[in-house]
């Protein structure tokens, strides 16, 4: 496995984060900067950044902010939280297996998700892995491409009820969607679909990067590419802040 260590943004772009102020990272020449990184790997990922960082303006750079469901605001703690946790085991302590966010919505999902480091897990867990889909995807022969293109498989929802879609959604002038939840799609007897379900879960396994949080740390990443899953963790005092964007 990969680890984003301290120094990770330092080779991801030009040297900006780590030793600049909270303007400068928000100035026209570091947010193309930015842009780019995310565009070209799927994510970026700043560490340690200053006290006096706004993370929800710097969020808005890279998209349309979108109000969250639960309580219709930007942001949204990441915390364990047991009226949430029933559903969402994003709100336990527990690991959450690769998914995309949204899998289980009828319409598009979310292009960008957003994750700041307000505290810590002082266990060392609760890690951020991310691993890429377009990747898997363009692993595949033209055969197995082509059958989660044009197919339309079942998704569980957390309450219960289906959703369909193709795994890899390519709709004509516009970015092709990965959607992918291993223990809520249903396979039955779908052997073709089985067998490219867990050769991308072990995909995931073989290929994720981590991310260690520090307090302040930004993450985002595009989510119609991207697969992200969470290791488990006991600080039950750790949270993060999470913000939804569309492009
Ligand atoms: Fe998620």
């Amino acid at each position: 496995m990969q680890d984003c260590n301290k120094n990770n943004i330092l080779m991801l772009s030009n040297p900006v984060a780590i030793t600049s102020t909270a303007d400068s990272l928000l100035s026209d020449t570091a947010i193309a900067n930015f842009q780019q990184i995310l565009k070209t790997q799927g994510y970026l990922y700043l560490e340690r950044l200053p006290d006096d960082f706004d993370h929800l303006v710097f969020a808005s750079k890279f998209g349309v902010l979108l109000p969250h469901k639960y309580n219709g605001e930007y942001v949204f703690t990441i915390k364990v939280n047991p009226n949430l946790g029933d559903r969402y085991p994003a709100f336990t302590t527990s690991e959450v297996e690769p998914h995309t966010e949204g899998y289980e919505y009828e319409h598009r999902p979310l292009h960008y998700q957003c994750l700041w480091c307000v505290s810590p897990a002082t266990c060392g867990g609760g890690q951020t892995l991310l691993a890429d889909g377009y990747a898997f995807v363009n692993s595949l022969s033209n055969e197995e491409r082509e059958y989660i293109t044009v197919y339309k498989f079942e998704f569980v929802t957390p309450s219960g009820s289906i959703v369909k879609h193709p795994l890899y959604d390519v709709e004509s002038g516009k970015q092709p969607i990965v959607r992918f939840n291993f223990s809520q799609l249903r396979r039955n007897s779908d052997r073709t679909l089985n067998n490219i379900a867990t050769r991308f879960l072990q995909f995931f396994n073989d290929q994720k990067i981590a991310i260690n949080w520090s307090k302040n740390d930004f993450l985002i990443w595009d989510n119609f590419r991207m697969l992200h899953s969470r290791t488990t963790y006991q600080d039950r005092d750790r949270e993060l802040k999470r913000v939804y964007l569309r492009a």
